[in-house]
């Protein structure tokens, strides 16, 4: 197997010819010396023998005790936008970005995220699942957050670049994965509201184990009816960044109570499931499989449609609708869905001093579901869907 630190250079190697006959195309001639040497010299940050000291934290992970948290790995993906356009990308060492003081991402929060993960197969190959739903939800939300957005291919392809050069920090099978954090923010200065005059494309990476400190042991939720999420109109559908702060508030009440994290409610009536704060929720009552539609302040979960689907096919009624919390009282099971959450079975929910609780274990339904949807992701299961991405 190639090493980590000889597959980038070889990487480096590509993108640099690749960047040449690019210049070669586009540029005068003048412009085509400037831009080899910035080439040359950019290729040589990235791939100066001495910056390739490999750190071997890698090889002494625990991958048994991996939690969710930050544990950069080694190189992350930059590609920068002017004038809409996107000029080619490059990895380069983990590390500090530079960022002007008033760029419009730290003054107006113009910026979105994604979230999705690569995972290691027993032959060694790496999976990523659905990438392209991804690269077309921040297409979506560039879109309400006036921002430019890398076309699909650039997305798909700064991700697998970013999976590949960290693939020693993909953990073991079975072991967790690589959660992969693409972001686009305004990093062009501005003063005044207005968009940003330039953007920046960012894919970084950590290995990661369970979301909840539960690990896969029910959730308990509590039901916020003071802070709200999203509002009709505003840009709870999208994966802005801005859509997050706000909640901690309400997340770390919950938590200081003791439960595992917050479900929220519409802000207009007060009383229909939205979501929880990284993820979807369903409730199973019979045969019926429901979860509240996305109309707006509600994120379009991957893992949400996928699950959907999944439960389609084992033949479930499957309905995106309004649901009031008062049917929590006759749900036989609940579950929450997400990439950092997988599907996670909720053993109760707390709304307003009321205890519900919920069936949960090996026979769940909840149980049936994360197992077929991890066996796809993992590649235990046949992808007979078309979701997986096999990378090398
Ligand atoms: C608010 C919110 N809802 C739902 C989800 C689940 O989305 P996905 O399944 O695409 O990860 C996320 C995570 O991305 C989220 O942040």
């Amino acid at each position: 197997m190639m090493r980590p630190a000889t597959m980038i250079r070889s990487a480096c190697l590509r993108n640099f010819s690749q960047s040449l006959r690019v210049g070669s195309a586009f540029l005068k001639s003048g412009d085509f010396c400037r831009y080899t040497s910035q080439a040359a010299a950019s290729l040589q940050q990235v791939c100066e023998p001495s910056a390739y000291s490999d750190d071997e934290s890698a090889d002494h992970m625990d991958w048994d005790n991996l939690g969710f948290g930050l544990t950069p790995a080694d190189y992350m993906y930059t590609m920068k936008c002017s004038n809409d356009y996107f000029e080619k990308g490059r990895l380069s060492r983990y590390g500090k970005i530079e960022l002007s003081p008033s760029s419009g991402v730290l003054n107006y929060g113009q910026g979105l995220f994604e979230g999705m993960k690569a995972y290691r197969k027993e032959d060694g190959q790496l999976i990523l699942f659905r990438p392209d739903q991804n690269a077309t939800r921040l297409q979506t939300g560039a879109e309400r957050m006036c921002m430019p957005s890398p076309s699909i291919d650039q997305f798909i392809d700064a991700v697998k670049q970013t999976a590949l050069a960290n693939k020693r920090w993909v953990p073991p099978p079975g072991k967790g994965s690589l959660y992969i954090r693409p972001l686009l923010v305004g990093s062009g200065p501005i003063l005044g509201l207005a968009p940003a005059p330039e953007y920046t494309f960012l894919v970084f990476a950590s290995p990661v184990g369970n979301y909840f400190k539960e690990g896969l042991a029910p959730l308990n939720l509590y039901v916020e009816d003071e802070f709200h999420r999203a509002t009709p109109g505003g840009a709870g559908g999208v994966k802005a960044i801005s859509n997050y702060a706000p909640v901690l508030k309400a997340i770390s009440r919950a938590k200081n109570r003791g439960f595992s994290d917050v479900l929220y409610l519409d802000s207009v009536n007060k009383k229909n499931l939205e979501e929880v704060s990284s993820c979807n929720i369903f409730i199973l009552k019979g045969n019926i499989i429901s979860t509240p539609a996305t109309s707006g302040t509600i994120l379009a979960g991957i893992t949400r449609k996928s699950i959907i689907e999944i439960a389609s096919d084992y033949g479930f009624q499957v309905e995106e609708r309004t649901i009031p919390v008062d049917e929590l009282l006759e749900a036989d099971e609940v579950f929450c869905t997400g990439t950092a959450v997988v599907v996670a079975p909720v053993g109760s929910i707390t709304y307003r001093g009321k205890r519900i609780e919920f069936k949960t274990g090996a026979q769940s339904v909840c149980r049936e579901l994360y197992s077929t949807l991890v066996g796809i992701q993992t590649g235990l299961i046949k992808d007979n869907k078309g979701w997986t991405f096999e990378i090398n």
